[in-house]
């Protein structure tokens, strides 16, 4: 396993996790120093420590393979596996990102420069393991990168004389314990390769925008995965996220009434907002979640909703219990 520049990008700050936690912050320092002899001076925590924080909590993060689909291009697909898997690092889980389509934006964004680096393509020709592809982007936040390469991936996949729909989920089964939370980026196609994906999905995240191509692609996306339901007999869960949601637009708010109308509780109730301080990049050394926007409190609130961390207010009793 290669190992990329540790970065203190995954921490969270301590100000989120309290609020998070619903105590003030000065309770959490405290906490932080009698319990987990953390005596550090720092305004944000490593996953490790929010870890332990959520484990003695008796928090279990689900385990679950998402990936995030739809034919239509520009619809805040790597924007939202980048930004929920950053978030759900930040909240301590492991989290493994892969990147499917051969652009990199997912990998480019996380820093990574592949060019020269094994990608999937790469699995399934058997030239590198599945584990010799994975980047360690912290201690339990790694990714399988993408280049041009996996460009040939689909007619590799179709020529093949071996099972193609299994290409992802194989060679995932072997790695798949060590993570709570896989997100898989894809490009923006009907292709084998993203039927492969599918096979390994448990849940197929489909991002919609609030513009008429975009639903008119769901409707296509929706259907070609009902397809793939039947033809494979599988049961993956479809859920629908909208984004780059405009308050001042009449369509935003048409498209969320009939979303909510026609898909019920497929649609992830909350919703993304459009913010100029969404960025498509951690490069700059700053995460959505290192400044204040609606879209920060938007993918919080929806990573949050997928990782099942919002019953907190149930374990009231032991979150006293821990911060008395
Ligand atoms: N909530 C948002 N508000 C404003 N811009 C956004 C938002 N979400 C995504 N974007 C921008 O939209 C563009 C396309 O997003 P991207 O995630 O690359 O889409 P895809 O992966 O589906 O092609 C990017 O420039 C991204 O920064
Ligand atoms: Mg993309």
């Amino acid at each position: 396993m290669m190992s990329a520049e540790k970065a203190p990008l995954f921490e969270i700050s301590l100000n989120d996790l309290a609020s998070y936690l619903e105590i003030p912050v000065s309770e959490l320092r405290e906490d932080l120093k009698e319990k987990y002899s953390y005596n550090s001076t720092s305004i944000s925590l490593p996953p490790e420590i929010v870890r332990q924080i959520f484990s003695k909590r008796g928090i279990v993060y689900p385990k679950k393979v998402i990936s995030v689909q739809m034919l239509k291009g520009g619809v805040a697909k790597t924007t939202t596996v980048l930004n929920i898997g950053l978030r759900a690092a930040m909240y301590g889980a492991r989290v493994l990102f892969i990147d499917l389509d051969q652009q990199a934006n997912l990998t480019y964004s996380l820093g990574v420069e592949s060019e020269d680096l094994p990608v999937w393509l790469d699995i399934v020709e058997k030239k590198h393991t599945v584990e010799q592809c994975v980047i360690s982007l912290e201690s339990h936040v790694d990714l399988i990168p993408s280049n041009l390469n996996n460009s040939v991936l689909d007619r590799v996949l179709l020529n093949s004389n071996r099972n193609w729909a299994q290409a992802i989920q194989a060679p995932l089964n072997i790695i798949k314990n060590n993570y709570d939370l896989i997100l898989i980026d894809t490009a923006p196609a009907l292709s084998a390769t993203n039927t492969a994906v599918t096979v390994a999905s448990e849940i197929v995240l489909l991002p919609l925008n609030p513009d008429k191509f975009s639903w008119l692609g769901l409707q296509k996306n929706l259907q070609e995965l009902e397809e793939i339901k039947k033809d494979f007999g599988l049961n993956f869960a479809t859920q629908i996220l909208l984004t780059k949601f405009d308050a001042r637009e009449k369509f935003s708010h048409e498209i969320l009434q009939k979303c909510s109308q026609h898909y019920g509780s497929n649609l992830i109730s909350s919703y993304i907002r459009t913010s100029s301080e969404v960025k498509n990049t951690i490069r700059t050394q700053k995460t959505l979640f290192h400044g204040r926007s609606t879209a920060k409190d938007d993918y919080d609130l929806v990573t949050r909703e997928i990782m099942g961390l919002n019953q907190k207010s149930q374990d009231k009793g032991e979150l006293n219990e821990l911060t008395r």
